[in-house]
C-alpha cells in the first residue's frame, strides 16, 4: 500500500510543536535577532498610532519604501488627532505613492473613531482593535504586541512561511486549514516574555533570512530540525 502521506486530503492536521521544540525555536530565533536584526525606526517606539502606521505600510510594501514615508507620515500627521484633523484628500495624496488603495481611508476612519469614541487613543484591547475596519487579526496582534506589550501571536506571509517550513515541510502552506494550524503555531512558538522581540524576530527572519525564492539555508541556525532543509526552490 502506497504511504499515505499527512497533506492528504482529510488528513490529521499536524502536530503541534513539542515543549522542547519551542524552547529549541525560541532560544535559535532570539539569538539570530540579536545578531541580525535590522534597526528600523518603529523598532524604537511604543507609540501605539506610530506602530499602527508603520504596520499598515509594510503591508502594503517592502521595508526600505516605507521608511521615508514612515518619516513624512508622522511629520505630517504625529497624533490621531491631527491625522483626525487632517482632509481625508490630503491624507490619500500624502499615501499616493505607496499605491492607490483604501489603506490611508481606513486609518483616517481609525483615527476618527479613536477621537470621538476612545478619548484620541488606539483602544489596547482586541475586540476593539477587530472591529475596526482595516485592523485584522495580523495588525491587532502586531499593534498588542509591539505597542501594548501583550502575549500576541502575529502571523502574515513571512510569517507563515518561517513556520510552515520550519515545523511542517509536507502540504499546502497556502490551504485555510494549514493557515488556521499555523495561527495555532505562533500563539504555541510564542515566548512569555520577549514578546516583542520575538515577533520582530519573526518577521526579520523571513523577510531577510528565510526569504521566499532564496532562503539561506547554508547559514541557517535551525537546519540541523528543519522539516524544509534543505530547502528546494521550484525550477524555473
Ligand atoms: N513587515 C511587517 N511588519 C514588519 C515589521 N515590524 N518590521 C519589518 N517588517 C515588517
Amino acid at each position: 500500500m502506497p504511504s499515505l502521506r499527512r497533506a492528504a486530503k482529510g488528513a490529521q492536521p499536524p502536530q503541534l510543536p513539542s515543549p522542547n521544540r519551542r524552547q529549541w525555536f525560541r532560544r535559535r530565533l532570539l539569538e539570530w535577532y540579536r545578531r541580525n536584526g535590522r534597526d528600523l525606526p518603529w523598532r524604537n517606539t511604543g507609540d501605539p498610532y506610530h506602530i499602527l502606521v508603520s504596520e499598515v505600510m509594510l503591508q502594503q510594501t517592502q521595508v526600505d519604501r516605507v521608511l521615508p514615508k514612515y518619516a513624512e507620515w508622522l511629520a505630517k500627521y504625529p497624533s490621531l488627532a491631527a491625522l483626525a484633523d487632517a482632509p481625508v484628500d490630503d491624507v490619500t495624496q500624502t499615501w499616493r505613492p505607496l499605491g492607490y488603495n483604501i489603506r490611508p481611508r481606513r486609518l483616517h476612519a481609525i483615527a476618527r473613531e479613536s477621537v470621538e469614541r476612545y478619548g484620541g487613543e488606539l483602544p489596547s484591547d482586541e475586540a476593539t482593535l477587530l472591529s475596526f475596519k482595516g485592523i485584522g487579526e495580523y495588525t491587532a496582534g502586531a499593534v498588542l504586541s509591539f505597542a501594548f506589550g501583550q502575549r500576541k501571536a502575529i502571523l502574515d506571509t513571512n510569517v507563515a512561511r518561517v513556520l510552515f517550513r520550519i515545523f511542517i515541510g509536507v502540504g499546502d502552506p497556502k490551504s485555510h486549514g494549514m493557515k488556521r494550524h499555523l495561527w495555532e503555531v505562533s500563539r504555541t512558538v510564542l515566548p512569555r516574555r520577549h514578546v516583542f522581540d520575538f515577533n520582530q524576530a519573526l518577521m526579520d527572519f523571513g523577510a531577510t533570512h528565510c526569504s521566499a525564492r532564496k532562503p539561506k539555508c547554508g547559514t541557517c541556525p535551525m537546519r540541523a530540525s528543519c522539516a524544509s532543509y534543505p530547502f528546494e526552490a521550484a525550477t524555473e
